[in-house]
């Protein structure tokens, strides 16, 4: 392949994202002396992180008692069970240092009349293993993603980590013997071909949620690095759970955060009725997420939505007066006002669950190594290759993510992977050859994408894809949607051999970014639809109205999900890992809040 000239790069580590993440990652490799390019497609500081709104959660206690024991309880119970306990008790007790840690960094949280961390409550997160919300969301306003995202880009230029921004990465380059050993990547503004080598790739390249035609991800949230490893032939895990937020703005989306809830909103139906003291009389409007949003979607079906078409829910705010409104939630308050023309301080806001979080991801244990899974050694790491955030399943997060899980995973396992990074590498280490069929394979790919001649515009597959996966892999799921949503979903796959692309040039075409883009998108969806089928329980956001039980006997395990020739899927499982670090397992119970 000498169509293309390449330029070389080479460093100790290479990191794919510039996230909450990407950032704290490459903040510990670089503070460990590790030469480190972080490559990312969007400006640092543009990276989804910057959306997360309420809090990170951590048992600092500044509100009233709290411990990581809690913190770990609340989080294997809203997992539903599924999530790995080793990896939960390792976040839960990190939790509390990862957010001394921010505050030194400079994080601006909000502050106590005693000048502690602000923390509020949050959805299932609660006191004495379920006693009664506890207010463990440590709050910068409600703008704590952004304040950490930009400490950590800060930190990261005073440490003097090297970006390669608008930078695409489209392809892990894999040796013979499957050992990741760098990454290829297209200069968006210049056109350049660019190989990065380092002896660790890590993956930070955030969720897939535009999988789905109404999300409250950003536009960039294409699940580039879960589409790099099923193309490497790796597996990604438990894609089929997707986290629907309670409280996306009806008709546009955005988020507004469960905060609002944690500050003392709550949620209405046409009758005027706080139902969720029906669904969760404990946590009440501060239950799990799933749980809300199952019940919210319940009183629509059942006719008791509000609007003109009784098709969305209310979430009233009003009541805390415009004091508490400017100063806990005023990017909330602008949102409303700008989105659904709502002026929060007067009216309810009109609500909708919408698509947030993608639990599962990329196969990692808790050091951030992703995993090669075969049947007789179900943790196996695949070397030179490290996954971490939103894009990575350590599992922390199982079947359902708690609110303010998200921020946590991603500054502890960025953490986590620097510290390993920094254990497994000596800086400076020379790189072994990479025989030539590695790059030409990748390039192949490249020059096939770009040249696409078909009659089918990127947009057209792309909203055939959302659409499909919005009506058939939705909060309920019965068989019949789900079957007839693979099927769809094969037909719109098997689509993209008619794409077509308007431009053709190297520049800044969008056009060819969306369409690498699309093909990372379709095998989430693929892998996500497939495997939601298969799963014949009802467990965390995935809700089978056809087995509306958890079934703990045959499915307290991981999908594993591998894409073929021709999209094609392939299913398999691997163990939950029951067993913490250091305390006793938390046997699975029925989950009520
Ligand atoms: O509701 C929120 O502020 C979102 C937080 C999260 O997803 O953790």
């Amino acid at each position: 392949m000498t169509a293309y000239d390449i330029i070389d790069h080479t460093s100790d580590v290479v990191v794919v994202g510039a996230g909450g993440a990407g950032l704290r990652a490459t903040l510990g490799m670089s503070i460990a002396g590790l030469k480190t390019a972080c490559v990312t497609k969007v400006f640092p500081t543009r990276s989804h992180t910057v959306a997360a709104q309420g809090g990170i959660g951590a048992a600092l206690g500044n509100m009233a008692e709290d411990t990581w024991q809690w913190h770990m309880f609340d989080t294997v119970k809203g997992s539903d069970w599924l999530g790995d306990q080793d990896a939960i008790e390792y976040m839960c007790r990190e939790a509390i240092p990862a957010v001394y840690e921010l505050e030194h960094f400079g994080v601006p949280f909000s502050r106590t009349e005693d000048g502690r961390v602000y923390q509020r409550p949050f959805g299932g997160h609660m006191r004495n293993f379920g006693e009664a919300p506890v207010q463990r969301a440590c709050a910068a306003a409600d703008r704590t993603g952004h304040a950490i995202l930009h400490t950590l880009y800060q930190q990261s230029l005073k440490h003097s980590a090297q970006f390669f921004v608008e930078y695409f990465a489209t392809d892990l380059l894999m040796d013979e013997n499957g050992v990741c050993r760098g990454v290829l990547a297209w200069n968006l503004a210049d056109g350049s071909m660019h190989r990065f080598r380092a002896h660790t790739i890590i993956l930070a390249t955030g969720g897939y949620g535009r999988a789905y035609f109404s999300c409250t991800s950003a536009h960039t949230c294409t699940g580039d690095g879960n589409g790099m490893v099923l193309r490497a032939g790796l597996p990604v895990q438990d894609h089929e759970f997707i986290q629907f937020h309670p409280t996306g703005i009806y008709g546009a989306g955005c988020l507004i955060t469960e905060g609002a809830r944690g500050e003392g909103g709550y949620l209405t139906n046409a009758a005027g009725e706080r139902f969720m003291e029906r669904y969760a009389p404990t946590a009440k409007d501060l239950a799990s997420r799933d749980v809300v949003s199952r019940a919210m979607t319940v009183e629509i079906r059942e006719g008791r939505g509000v609007g003109e078409h009784k098709d969305h829910i209310y979430l009233h705010l009003e009541h805390l007066g415009a004091d508490v409104l400017y100063r806990q939630l005023p990017g909330i308050t602008e949102t409303v006002k700008v989105f659904s023309g709502v002026d929060a301080t007067r009216a309810p806001c009109p609500v909708l669950p919408t698509v947030h979080y993608n639990m599962g991801g990329i196969p990692t244990n808790h050091h951030g190594e992703v995993l090669r899974p075969t049947p007789e050694a179900p943790d196996a790491v695949c070397p030179g290759l490290m996954a971490i955030g939103e894009c990575a399943c350590v599992s922390v997060h199982g079947a359902n993510r708690l609110g303010t899980n998200s921020l946590l995973d991603i500054v502890v396992f960025g953490r986590a992977a620097a510290l390993r990074a920094s254990q497994l590498l000596r800086p400076g280490t020379p790189h072994e050859p990479l025989v030539a069929a590695v790059t030409d394979r990748a390039l192949a790919r490249f020059d096939r994408l770009r040249h696409a001649s078909g009659k089918t515009p990127t947009a057209v597959i792309r909203l055939r894809m959302q659409r499909t996966m919005q009506s058939e892999a939705a909060v309920f799921r019965t068989a019949a949607s789900l079957q007839k949503g693979c099927a769809q979903m094969a037909e719109v796959a098997a689509g993209i051999a008619e794409l077509g692309l308007a431009d053709h040039s190297m520049i800044w075409n969008s056009d060819l970014v969306e369409a690498f883009e699309l093909e990372n998108l379709m095998a989430c969806a693929l892998t996500a639809i497939v495997g939601a089928e298969a799963r014949h329980e009802s467990r965390g956001a995935h809700a089978r109205e056809d087995y509306p039980e958890r079934d703990d006997r045959n499915w307290l395990k991981h999908t594993l999900a591998w894409i073929g020739d021709r999209w094609a899927v392939t299913l398999g499982y691997r163990p939950v890992h029951m067993k913490p670090l250091t305390v006793d397992t938390i046997a699975p119970k029925a989950r009520v809040y």
